[in-house]
């Protein structure tokens, strides 16, 4: 069954960086794009790298690490050396909290 878990206050990614947050034992980057909110997992798919402490261009995250990129709405890989996609979520708002769209375990 799905549940929805609030994981930020829209004030924690005012400044359109990525923002990790971490819950249910798991890592989630969340994202701002265009005033709208996205919510991926964290771990890059290619090796260990934290997609929070990339740089967003648009709706692509670029990996810190090798500079793999992500379409955050999708979770396409979009650029060598990344190829294997990373899971997105459902994401709302409401009032200034974010919520994403969790199955529970
Ligand atoms: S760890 Fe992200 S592209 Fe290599």
């Amino acid at each position: 069954m799905a549940i929805w878990v609030r994981v930020a206050s829209v004030d924690d990614l005012k400044d359109q960086n990525p923002f990790l947050a971490v819950l249910h034992h798991r890592e989630i980057a969340l994202y701002r794009a265009k005033d709208r909110y996205y919510a991926t997992d964290d771990l890059c798919s290619h090796a260990e790298a934290s997609l929070s402490e990339g740089d967003l261009k648009g709706y692509v995250i670029h990996c810190p690490r090798h500079g793999g990129q992500f379409d955050i709405r999708t979770g396409e890989a979009k650029h060598f050396p990344a190829y294997a996609p990373i899971q997105t979520y459902p994401v709302k708002t409401d009032g200034s909290e974010i919520f994403i769209e969790l199955e529970e375990e």
